[in-house]
């Protein structure tokens, strides 16, 4: 995977910066899962564009999940779980014996349902990964990514004099949007998130919710969500997935508006 400067360093010397033609980010080919010998994703096709929100919706069991975690190798270390075809991500098969894999998950990171701070301070939950990686020379450079998380995060207001404090004091919706901030330390290319806001109340998913809208300026946002408002509000395109299958993929309007198939428009009617 290359960062964009190192994608505009490619072009000969002297030339203008070459630009990859596509504003796709992450390939789909014809990528199928399995835990064991049930088949969870068929042949699933799409592209995922940058500094766009992609969301996935369908009922639960569909595959969701399934699908976010294979764009970061999150099931890896799952007993039985396998893939077929390829993702792609800048031209790369993340699946190719060359990725590290741990490399790729600084590269593509991961937000989850339930908050899962560390059980120790809130500072030391933002360094945690770059401290891993090595991403500061010395305690100010510490300083600055840890701040400058928070504030992606919008939390660094609330908790700037409270650094040294457990996490775990936190609200819901703090602890959620630390653990986006964790995130975000490690510099990530696409933040995955997968029901980033089922388990907060209505004010802190609307924050989240906004945070998502903002980060997309500078990240590619992959969404699961349950929620079909939060999917149109905030969503770029849409996918719908049903039993494994991409049964529908276009623009949010579209897809709630104008749906192609009957059983994404039923599952929008909420009878599916
Ligand atoms: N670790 C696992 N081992 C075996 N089967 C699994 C595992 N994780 C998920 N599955 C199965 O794979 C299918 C898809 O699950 P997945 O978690 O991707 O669905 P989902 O769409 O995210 O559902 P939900 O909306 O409930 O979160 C389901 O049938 C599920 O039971
Ligand atoms: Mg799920």
């Amino acid at each position: 995977m290359m960062k964009e400067e190192d994608r505009m360093r490619e072009g000969p010397a002297g030339s203008q910066p070459v630009l990859a033609p596509t504003e796709s980010l992450i390939e789909l080919v014809e990528l199928s899962a399995y835990y064991g010998s049930l088949q969870v994703l068929k042949n699933i096709r799409l592209s995922i564009e940058k500094n766009k929100i992609t969301v996935f919706m369908g009922p639960s069991g569909c595959g969701k999940s399934t699908l976010v975690r294979t764009l970061n190798r999150m099931n890896d270390g799952v007993p039985g779980f396998r893939t077929t075809g390829k993702v792609m991500i800048e031209g790369q098969d993340i699946y190719a014996s060359d990725v590290d894999p741990v490399l790729l998950k600084t590269r593509v990171g991961m937000v989850f349902q339930k908050p899962n701070p560390f059980p120790i301070s809130i500072y030391d939950n933002v360094a945690f990964g770059p401290r891993i990686h090595k991403l500061a020379k010395n305690k100010y450079e510490l300083d600055s990514i840890v701040r400058e998380s928070l504030q992606k995060a919008a939390l660094w207001d609330e908790v700037k004099d409270r650094l040294s404090k457990s996490a775990t004091g936190l609200s819901g919706g703090q602890q959620q949007r630390l653990c986006i901030a964790r995130a975000l330390a490690v510099r990530p290319e696409v933040l995955l998130m997968d029901e980033p806001a089922s388990a907060l109340d209505p004010g802190s998913t609307s924050k989240v919710e906004e945070l998502m809208v903002e980060l997309k300026e500078n990240y590619t946002v992959v969404l699961v969500t349950h929620n079909m408002q939060q999917a149109a509000r905030v969503g770029t395109k849409v996918a719908f997935l049903y039993k494994g299958d991409l049964v529908e993929f276009g623009p949010a309007s579209d897809v709630f508006e104008n749906p192609k198939s009957p059983l994404t428009e039923k599952y929008i009617r909420g009878s599916l």
